[in-house]
């Protein structure tokens, strides 16, 4: 059976958790393949709202077993943490979690050092979200890194205790102010280490391989967004892994062959949370009001997000990279109300007309290029068929489709469950 790809087209808070929830129920497995706990899922069901960092967004579906695969980085507190708040709401995660032994680890030093490199780059900081992702990754190709399968190793602890010594001593070669208590960080470490450790480890591309062979259906959840990656986005304001589809490839042992749709997931509009260029963002009342709207605070860090409107250039870019066969328009309740909606066609670069994400967008580069539609009033929030939604959205729905030459097949009317339209 191939493998299905479900991945953020923007920077990140797509709604690729809702999504993955809403799909659960077709799938035997869901697999996240990158990211961390940078990332923050949120599905809204039965009234409640629940944030997912590192866990798939599938745990709450008795049927679907929950993979966390080779390419994330877990943070065993914040992992515990998720564990801690599954229990209270009774979900049996113990039968349906599993963890790949390729997966790294991020120490606290891990997340030491993200303080100090971000704090060492003073306004050229990359708003990171201090979770130890770059570090961590920076281990994992450095081949220092410690992986989950190190755990049950006897040594483990020495080797966990040399990688430490040597981040302080990092820590203090950036020579910025960082206060820290190790000994405390480490206390509270051990103990989410031991709760991790009562989680099923397995060889994650064997269990994929198996389970491709027998048919059963298997979705894979990215983290971020396209423009994010760490090869593909606004770098070097980005995340440290592949966030496209191939690293779904590399993160969970798929092979390329075995893909079958990708799913891409974009708002109706734009936002980015943290620095770097932004193209299309919106400083006036106008960003004010989705802001305000579609309540743009980060899921991880409660930070503002940034907001503007839809950028092709950068849309059709991510469809290109990633593969998309399929687009999924999230958040189009929020623009109900806008006397006119705006979407970004091409850039003027330098002075050309261009079409395609050229290597630098930066500000001085880079002038969109707007066409304007006329918008609707009408509160989508309570529609659950096609034939609902204004003649103004689908005249807006129709021109991302045939720009993009891809369907958008799901329209999602606001955060819960239910608030989700299917489109032939
Ligand atoms: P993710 O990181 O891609 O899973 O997205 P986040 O959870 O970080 O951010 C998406 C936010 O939008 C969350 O607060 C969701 O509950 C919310 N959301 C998702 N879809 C919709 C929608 O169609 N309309 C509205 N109003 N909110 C939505
Ligand atoms: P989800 O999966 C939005 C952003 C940070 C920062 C940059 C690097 O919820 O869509 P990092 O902590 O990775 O070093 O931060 O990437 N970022 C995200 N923005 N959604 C996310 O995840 C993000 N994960 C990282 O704000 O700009
Ligand atoms: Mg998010």
């Amino acid at each position: 059976m191939a493998v299905d790809l479900l991945l953020g087209l923007q920077w990140g808070d797509e709604g690729k958790g809702k999504i993955v929830d809403v799909l659960t129920s077709k799938y035997n497995i869901i697999a996240r393949f990158q990211g961390g706990p940078n990332a923050g899922h949120t599905l809204v069901f039965n009234g409640r709202k629940h944030v997912l960092h590192t866990i798939p967004s599938g745990i709450f579906h008795d049927d679907a077993t929950n993979l966390v695969g080779n390419g994330v980085v877990i943070d065993p507190v914040i992992f515990k943490k998720e564990l801690d708040k599954l229990e209270e709401q009774d979900v049996d995660y113990r039968k349906s979690l599993l963890v790949s032994r390729k997966a790294h680890i991020i120490l606290p030093t891990h997340r030491l050092l993200d303080a100090a490199s971000e704090a060492s780059k003073g306004k050229a900081k990359i708003g990171s979200t201090l979770k130890g992702i770059g570090p961590t990754y920076m281990d994992k190709t450095g081949r220092n890194g410690i992986r989950v399968g190190d755990l049950e190793l006897s040594d483990w602890k020495e080797r966990y205790r040399a990688l430490a010594d040597k981040h302080e001593s990092m820590i203090d070669f950036y020579d910025v102010d960082i206060e820290y208590d190790l000994a405390e960080l480490e206390k509270e470490f051990f103990e989410a280490v031991d709760v991790l450790k009562s989680i099923k480890f397995i060889d994650s591309e064997e269990y994929m391989y198996q389970a491709q062979k027998s048919g059963k259906t298997i979705l894979a959840e990215g983290a971020q967004g396209s423009l994010l990656d760490i090869d593909f986005g606004t770098y070097p304001y980005v995340t440290s892994s592949n966030t496209t589809a191939a690293g779904a490839c590399t993160g969970l042992g798929v092979s390329p062959s075995q893909i079958g749709d990708v799913f891409g997931i974009f708002k109706a509009y734009t936002t980015r949370v943290g620095s770097g260029p932004f193209p299309t963002e919106l400083f006036d009342e106008d960003g004010a009001t989705m802001s305000r709207v579609g309540n743009e605070f980060g899921a991880t860090t409660g930070r503002p997000r940034r907001c503007g409107w839809l950028d092709l250039v950068a849309l059709r870019y991510a469809c290109q990279v990633n593969g998309v066969t399929q687009l999924m328009m999230m958040k189009g309740d929020v623009l109900s109300g806008f006397k006119t909606l705006k979407v970004c066609t091409a850039y003027n670069y330098k002075g050309d007309i261009i079409k395609h994400f050229p290597y630098n967008i930066d500000p001085e580069n880079v002038e969109p290029i707007f066409t304007e539609f006329k918008g609707w009033n009408e509160d989508l929030t309570a529609m659950s068929e096609v034939n609902q939604l204004p003649k103004e959205l689908n005249a807006y729905i129709e021109f991302l489709e045939k720009e993009l030459e891809i369907p958008i097949t799901i329209v999602s009317v606001g955060p819960d469950r239910k608030q989700t339209i299917f489109r032939s």
